[in-house]
């Protein structure tokens, strides 16, 4: 069988932990693929900061050109950000490539957009590891329980805001102490404000929502509110009522059924639900469904290795799919269930 061809499109954290597991587990993959893959090229903006182990012969600069090449099955995308991994993946979709992604921002975004253009070539868009990293959450929810009906998502899946909340809880630290210490800590960016604002997490819920309903949720409709105005005192009373404080990504269906609503903000969680014990910078997302009932989703959302599951995992199934003539599960926004305001419930 011939080798399936894949390009990565940048190679921080994630990126070079994905070239360590395809080198290392080669075999492994081949044979569960049904043919080898080959890493074809490696686009990086500074060659020079690339990490040790990964193959400085595969290393461009020249991202467009390699998603051009015409042989590639599969692009990975993890470089983030809107430009230019937009033009990046609709350029590997002209060019009948299928398309793994961690990039959560550009799915909350431009979903819609990509899933069309990837539809047109017969193609694949696969995001497991733009929410909540290792967590299998795309797949369970956009196949597990396609034939079940879903009526909320509750998520905590933004480790950096997690691990505050849970050191103020547990030290009394004030919100700026509990920050430092994320920061020290390698948790919290240099600009921590898509974590504390809640942009990071707004982007999580919309594509949840959009998955869990059917339907299209961008990043605009999903209220928001991040954690920087929770105070030390705000904790002590929610644990005085026997609660505790959590930045939640809340979807909901309408109690008629006829919309959605998405939305983030910190909410008093009581001690005996299963979200209140998620400590540190772990995620997790309860699921309520008709037929199914209950669900958790737990474990870390965010690191090299754990967002480098997911993407191994989409990539096999991306090149299974390849190698079949077969796409995946695409858009699934059949239901069209509009998305209303906050309020409006
Ligand atoms: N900054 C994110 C978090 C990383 O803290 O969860 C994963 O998207």
């Amino acid at each position: 069988t011939r080798p399936l061809k894949v390009a990565l499109l940048g190679c921080g954290v994630v990126g070079s932990e994905v070239t360590r597991i395809m080198t290392t587990h080669a075999d492994d993959l081949a044979a569960r693929i049904g043919a080898p893959v080959e890493l074809a090229g490696i686009a990086v903006r500074r060659p020079g900061r690339v990490r040790d182990g990964v193959p400085a012969e595969l290393v461009t600069t020249d991202a467009t050109a390699l998603v051009k090449r015409g042989d590639i099955d599969v692009v990975v995308e993890v470089i983030g950000g809107i430009e230019p991994a937009r033009s990046l993946i609709t350029t590997a979709f002209e060019h009948g490539a299928s398309v793994v992604s961690a990039n959560k921002a550009l799915v909350a975004k431009e979903g819609a957009a990509l899933h069309a253009a990837a539809q047109e070539r017969g193609a694949d868009l696969y995001y497991e590891a733009a929410v909540a990293g290792a967590i299998p959450l795309v797949r369970p929810l956009r196949e597990s329980l396609a034939g079940d009906n879903i009526n909320r998502v509750l998520g905590i899946v933004n480790g950096t805001t997690n691990f505050i909340l849970d050191r103020m809880d547990t030290s009394g630290a004030g919100y700026s102490e509990a920050l430092d210490e994320a920061t020290a800590l390698g948790y919290a960016e240099a600009d921590p404000t898509a974590d504390v604002e809640g942009f990071d997490a707004a982007a999580k819920a919309a594509i949840l929502a959009g998955i869990a309903f059917h339907t299209r949720v961008t990043l605009d409709d999903v209220h928001r509110e991040g954690i920087t105005e929770v105070t030390a005192a705000d904790i002590a009373s929610a644990k005085r009522m026997g609660c505790t404080v959590k930045l939640l990504a809340i979807c909901e269906r309408a109690a008629d059924g006829r919309s959605v609503t998405a939305r983030v903000h910190p909410a008093m969680i009581p001690l005996t639900h299963p979200l209140a014990s998620v400590r540190e910078a772990y995620n997790a997302v309860f699921v309520e469904a008709d037929a199914a009932g209950q669900l958790m989703f737990y474990g870390p959302g965010a690191g090299g290795s754990p967002t480098a599951s997911a993407v191994l995992g989409d990539l096999v199934a991306a090149c299974r799919n390849k190698l079949s003539g077969t796409a995946g599960p695409g858009e699934s926004a059949y239901s069209r269930l509009p998305v209303s305001p906050m309020g409006q419930v």
